[in-house]
């Protein structure tokens, strides 16, 4: 009874304080095939668990806002989250430098992680996944940089006569 309890307890604290995506945040648009910088942190209160992997992955989620694998990998390979020097606001955490795939366009995606890492002072090997949901565009990574003069030219007199 009293292993339960203590067992409980160490499981509902990792389960608490995972580590997640800090950028890009729900909701973000992204033009297909554009870059973008994505942050996994890591809270400093689970040092104790040493990072082994990660794998991150996006997919178009399902017309019912489910989006239940990983999809197309855009990286896998070790996760080891660092603070930066000098340490800024951000806790431990790593940087990833990923490709929004030019074949998505105009959907509702998933950015996933897959996480593995070990706990306790037996280091039984654990794992989680946690997301982040983005918007593509339907425009290319180049169209959505400066505007071409003339589609600014349009918009702003869409905007002139809104605000009448
Ligand atoms: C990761 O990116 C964030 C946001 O651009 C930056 O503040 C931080 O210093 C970067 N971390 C490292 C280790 O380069």
């Amino acid at each position: 009874m009293k292993f339960c309890a203590i067992l409980l307890a160490l499981v509902s604290t990792v389960v608490a304080q995972s580590a997640s995506i800090a950028y890009p945040q729900d909701g973000t648009s992204f033009a297909p095939g554009s870059e973008f910088t994505l942050t996994i942190i890591k809270p400093n209160s689970l040092s104790a668990s040493p990072d082994i992997s990660a794998a991150i992955g996006i997919i178009p989620c399902n017309d019912d806002g489910s989006c239940p694998t990983l999809g197309t990998i855009l990286f896998k390979g070790l996760f080891n989250p660092q603070y930066s020097t000098p340490p800024g606001s951000l806790p431990p955490h790593q940087n990833f430098t990923l490709q929004i795939p030019p074949t998505f366009s105009a959907e509702k995606a998933q950015i996933g992680v897959f996480r593995s890492y070990l706990t306790g002072a037996e280091a039984t090997p654990a794992h989680e996944t946690f997301a982040t949901t983005i918007q593509v565009t339907s425009g290319t990574a180049s169209a959505s940089a400066p505007v071409p003069t003339g589609a600014s030219r349009r918009s702003m007199r869409i905007t002139g006569k809104l605000n009448l």
